[in-house]
């Protein structure tokens, strides 16, 4: 793991803009497996901010998104659809039809997104981190092994997702579909986000600890490209 440490949120925004800015040079039908939540949305402001000014292009690009809640509508308000649209996809010329989120709550469902994934293959993914060490929605104790599947979100999850739902956790939604930790590991880069003190003790977990299923994003330490870009806040319960 390379492990680059910023001041601030505004830095590592800019530091993660630069590495993703790499690859979408270096290719430009690159294909981006994207997060949502706080974490890239600056991120994703330098990557409009880039398109508007520089006129990169996205018109080739095919993004796949790493989960969704089950049981609320594409269109509600906070589905991670209309996260993406609001925050990225339409403010860039990215075309709808490449545009891709996992939807549903069946198995059929699930196997159909893994394998539209397995006929591209991701160039760069982009990840957050859950306080519990969760990546994409994979709560401590899920098998490395997974693929997507539909998972429970466990309450502290739910907890920190109330803020988006009028701070009313019965609003959250009990069940996501998600990428599993095995198809995030085929990605062919691999690039962690974390900010703030409350993420501190997984991105401890994550880099220093064995790797096991407690953290699920400590299965990173054997994925052989991973950039983890931290603040000092995030980073400040590193040996
Ligand atoms: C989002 C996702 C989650 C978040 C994580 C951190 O698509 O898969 O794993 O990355 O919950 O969320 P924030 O960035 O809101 O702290």
């Amino acid at each position: 793991m390379k492990i680059i440490i910023k001041d601030n949120y505004d830095e590592v925004s800019l530091e993660a803009f630069r590495v993703m800015k790499e690859v979408l040079d270096a290719k430009k039908d690159a294909v981006l497996g994207l997060a949502t939540g706080s974490t890239p949305i600056g991120l994703y402001q330098n990557m409009i901010k880039d398109h508007k000014e520089n006129g990169t292009s996205y018109k080739d690009v095919k993004t796949f998104n790493l989960d969704e809640y089950v049981g609320i509508d594409r269109n509600h308000p906070e589905s991670y659809y209309t996260f993406m649209h609001k925050n990225l996809f339409n403010e860039i010329d990215i075309l709808e039809e490449n545009v891709h989120l996992p939807y549903g709550n069946s198995k059929a469902e699930c196997d159909a997104y893994e394998k539209s994934m397995e006929d591209v293959s991701v160039d760069i993914q982009v990840l957050g981190i859950g306080g519990n060490g969760h990546i994409g929605f994979n709560e401590p104790g899920t098998p490395f092994t997974e693929t997507t599947h539909i998972v429970e979100l466990q309450e502290r999850t739910r907890k920190d997702n109330a803020r988006f739902f009028n701070d009313n956790i019965d609003e959250v939604p009990t069940h996501a579909i998600t990428m599993g930790i095995a198809t995030i590991m085929k990605a062919k880069k691999v690039l962690l986000i974390a900010t703030g003190e409350n993420k501190a003790d997984a991105v401890k977990a994550m880099i220093e600890d064995e790797p096991s299923v407690n953290c699920p994003a400590s299965a990173l330490q054997n994925h052989k490209d991973v950039v983890v870009i931290l603040d000092k806040a995030a980073a400040s319960k590193l040996k």
